[in-house]
This record gives C-alpha cells, sequence and structure tokens, in this order.
C-alpha cells in the first residue's frame, strides 16, 4: 500500500480537501495518521471492529492493549459511555480539550476489538486543530494509539510516523513536530476512588486540585518509578497494571538503554567510568549541564536532551532523541535521570518513559 503523506498548509480550502479525503479513508475503514498536543495518533473508526483490528496489524500490536478513543465535542461521548458522574464532569469541564485520558463503563456499542475485550473505554479529546477537524470531518469517533510500531519510541513529528509505518497505513496528515511530547495521563473513573493508569503533563495534584480529593495512582507504575523495572516482567502475580499497555516494553531504540539514577553527580562519574571501561562506541543521553564531561571520550556519542532546568524541554525532545540513536551504531545507552526530586509536573512522566525504554536495565545509585 502506497503511504499518502499530506502537509497541513493552514490555508482553508487546501486542507478542507485533505481533511474530506483523510475523513472518507476513515470512513471506509482505512487508518491515517494525525497530530496531536502529545504524540502522533494512528486513526482508525472506534465502532468499526474491522478497521480497528488493522490497527493492530499495522503496528504489530497485542491485542489485549486497549486503544484510546478520541472524540471532537462533549456529545459523542454519550454514544461511547454509560454514565458520566459528577466528578468525570468536573475533569472534562477543567482538562478538555487536553492531555487527559478518561476511562469509563463502555456502551456495548464499542466493539471489542477497541477496547481489548475489556468493558470499559478510554477516551479524549485532543487539543489539536488538526486532529479536532479530522475527527469533525470523519464524523465519528476515532481509535488512536500512538503512531508508532508496537515498542519504539513514541513518534513526535511526521518523519517518525513515516519512518515505522510507511506501506502499512493509507494517510499521514504532517503538521510539524507535536507540543507536549509524552502522551495523555491516564485516569480511572469506573470507580469511586480515582486511579492514574499512565503519568502523563495532567499531573496528580492537578487532578486533586480539580476533585478537592486525593487520588491514588495505580501501584505498579509507582514501582516502576522507584525501583525500575524487568523486561516485560515487571510484574509479580496479582500485579497486572490496570492499563494494560504499561506492562509492554516500550518507547525502546534499538541499541540497549540503560537508565542511572541517583544525585546528579554519581551519576555522571558511573556514566564516565562506564565509558572508559569500554572498548566500544557508547551513547550518551544527558543534558545542556552535563554533556562537557562525556565530550572528552571519543569513545562517546553524547546527546543533549536539554537544559536541567526545563522539564518541557526534556518531555518535547524524549523521544526524538531516542530515535536519533538508532542512526550513530552505539554498542549501548547510558542515560541520565532528569531530576525526579524536583518536583514539575511532567518528570514523573519522563522518568515513567525512560524506565520502560530501559526495559529493566536501571543502575540506581544512593
Ligand atoms: O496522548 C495519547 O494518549 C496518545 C495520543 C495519540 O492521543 N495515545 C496513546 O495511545 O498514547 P497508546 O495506545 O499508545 O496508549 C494507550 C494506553 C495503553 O497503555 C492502554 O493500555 C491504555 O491506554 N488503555 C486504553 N484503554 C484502556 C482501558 N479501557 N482501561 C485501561 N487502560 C486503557
Ligand atoms: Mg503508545
Amino acid at each position: 500500500m502506497e503511504t499518502k503523506v499530506a502537509t497541513i498548509t493552514h490555508q482553508e480550502k487546501e486542507d478542507q480537501r485533505i481533511y474530506e479525503r483523510a475523513g472518507a479513508i476513515l470512513r471506509s475503514g482505512g487508518l491515517v495518521a494525525f497530530p496531536t498536543e502529545t504524540v502522533y495518533g494512528l486513526g482508525a473508526n472506534a465502532l468499526d471492529e474491522k478497521a480497528a483490528q488493522k490497527i493492530y496489524a499495522a503496528k504489530g500490536r497485542p491485542s489485549d492493549n486497549p486503544l484510546i478513543v478520541h472524540i471532537a465535542h462533549r456529545r459523542m461521548l454519550e454514544d461511547l459511555v454509560e454514565t458520566v458522574s459528577a466528578n468525570t464532569e468536573k475533569l472534562i469541564r477543567a482538562f478538555w480539550p487536553g492531555p487527559l485520558t478518561i476511562v469509563l463503563k463502555k456502551k456495548p456499542i464499542v466493539p471489542d476489538a477497541t477496547t481489548g475485550g475489556l468493558d470499559t473505554v478510554a477516551v479524549r479529546m485532543p487539543d489539536h486543530e488538526v486532529a479536532l477537524s479530522l475527527i469533525r470531518q470523519a464524523n465519528l469517533p476515532i481509535a488512536a494509539p500512538s503512531a508508532n510500531l508496537s515498542g519504539r519510541p513514541s513518534p513526535t513529528k511526521a518523519s517518525h510516523v513515516v519512518e515505522d509505518l510507511s506501506g502499512r497505513i493509507e494517510m499521514i496528515l504532517d503538521d510539524g513536530e507535536v507540543g507536549i511530547g509524552v502522551e495523555s495521563t491516564i485516569v480511572d473513573m469506573t470507580t469511586n476512588q480515582p486511579v492514574i493508569l499512565r503519568p502523563g503533563y495532567i499531573s496528580r495534584k492537578m487532578l486533586e486540585a480539580v476533585l478537592n480529593r486525593p487520588i491514588e495512582v495505580d501501584p505498579a507504575i509507582l514501582r516502576g518509578i522507584l525501583l525500575g523495572e524487568k523486561a516485560g516482567g515487571l510484574l509479580k502475580e496479582g500485579q497486572t497494571p490496570k492499563a494494560p499497555g504499561m506492562k509492554y516494553r516500550h518507547y525502546a531504540p534499538k541499541a540497549p538503554l540503560c537508565l542511572v539514577r541517583g544525585p546528579q553527580e554519581k551519576v555522571t562519574k558511573y556514566i564516565l567510568e562506564t565509558i572508559q571501561s569500554s572498548n566500544q562506541r557508547v551513547g550518551v543521553l544527558c543534558t545542556d549541564e552535563t554533556k562537557p564531561f562525556y565530550e572528552a571520550f571519543s569513545n562517546a556519542v553524547v546527546l543533549s536532551i536539554a537544559s536541567r532546568a526545563d522539564a518541557t524541554a526534556v518531555a518535547h525532545n524524549l523521544y526524538g532523541a531516542l530515535r536519533a540513536f538508532d542512526g550513530w551504531e552505539v554498542s549501548c545507552i547510558l542515560s541520565e535521570c532528569f531530576g525526579l526530586e524536583q518536583d514539575t509536573h511532567l518528570l514523573e512522566a519522563i522518568d515513567n518513559r525512560l524506565g520502560k525504554a530501559a526495559g529493566g536495565q536501571v543502575v540506581i545509585l544512593s
């Protein structure tokens, strides 16, 4: 299949033609990748079982890993879910459109292929003009996981989607780089106690401020943040994460990645010693502040993600940086951790994604 890449021009008439074409593909059961404010998504008609199945095939995604359904109007939600509680309503008012995915009890109209067989459905309204225009044009709820091959870093620009999915999908809408760079926060609202299933831009504190009550975090995620994970084998019996996707290794560059957690000086020292004792090319993912230390070694391929002080830039550059190492033939990548000790809302999400990219290879220095 030939994949058409259409560049959004921000000229109304030209873009309308693109949306009409993309909307027609979605209505006839095809796949269209599109930008959102978090990462690029791979869209299909969420109510069409066969279309949803095509997403799994294109990505090589395990079929028990459910998809997020994207909507463009508040009233599209009623078609998908049984009830919307007062608390859920508060979250919607505060954060939609925006990077918050809400898990609710589904109506029978949402097929098992979309929800991975669960009786719940994850829904969000993206805060991106292109995503919203496409959904409106298709006039359908759109199931969309991140538009990468399963296991690879999520795409933050259209060329990442081309790299992974060219020839496997009908169309890609290119509107440059996304804003945030890590996926939406997922919150489970199916029980009385709201639970965060995946950290993202909307932090626990932001949710607690709106609901005026404590919010729990899925213990499987906390364990991942604090201890690091074994590839696919993090969880003990009875500790399945509630978001099925969180149990898989994810976001992985081609070379093995080792995440080094601890106080910054100790992390730098550990990485320097590792480079020194290696006779191979070693990748280093670091920050502007620490880059000069590593560059002194000729066998180190060093990439600064951003300044340590700028969590927004670290999140924005994260997946692109992980993909960049694929072109550089390094034997392994050592990554610094990015300041979990600071209390800025994106750091949990960044650390969660890096821990998954490392797939269990985490060194903890204290
Ligand atoms: O920012 C985002 O959320 C992006 C953009 C494209 O919207 N999408 C995204 O989708 O990250 P994906 O498929 O890469 O991640 C979806 C996550 C998975 O971990 C999945 O297990 C979880 O959402 N999920 C989906 N439906 C669920 C449900 N009913 N209950 C619990 N977790 C669910
Ligand atoms: Mg994904």
